[in-house]
């Protein structure tokens, strides 16, 4: 089954939206298959964002994200990777449509609530930066 990276970041953990992110993956359909509360170390943040090292914002970018506490989450089910991203919305608030979170819930781009892996090989190579395989759990077909 597929499966993505998620992140509530320190803004959207400070505001208490972490319940309000959960629910709307869950009530979508999809499982979570892990999750911790955590802070970023910079070495972290750095491979996390490693493909934007040349952007002028790259500092801000790692300041911001280890400047709070974080929920990583890995969540699976059919198509998970691109329904996140709508979901989630535009990266900038402002052009995020309402409905999505990012629409609903953010202002400006750099405090953009949540992030969510863009294509496989960011969910494969992200969930392994943050997870081991033994902290994500399977489910039964069953259920
Ligand atoms: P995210 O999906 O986590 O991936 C990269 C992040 O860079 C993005 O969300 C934004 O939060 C951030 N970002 C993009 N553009 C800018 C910018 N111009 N200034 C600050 N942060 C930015």
């Amino acid at each position: 089954m597929e499966k993505t990276f998620l992140m509530v970041k320190p803004d959207g953990v400070q505001r208490n939206l972490i319940g309000e992110i959960v629910t709307r993956f869950e009530k979508k359909g999809f499982h979570l298959a892990g999750a911790k509360l955590m802070q970023i170390s910079t070495e972290l943040a750095e491979q996390h964002y490693g493909e934007h090292k040349e952007r002028p914002f790259f500092g801000e970018l790692v300041d911001f994200i280890t400047s709070g506490p974080v929920f990583a989450m890995v969540w699976e089910g059919e198509n998970v990777i691109a329904t996140a991203r709508q979901m989630m919305g535009a990266t900038n608030p402002k052009d995020a449509q309402p409905g999505t979170i990012r629409g609903d819930f953010g202002v400006i781009v750099g405090k953009n609530i949540i992030h969510g892996s863009d294509s496989p090989e960011s969910a494969e190579r992200e969930i392994g930066l943050f997870f081991k395989e033994e902290e994500l759990v399977a489910y039964s077909k069953d259920i």
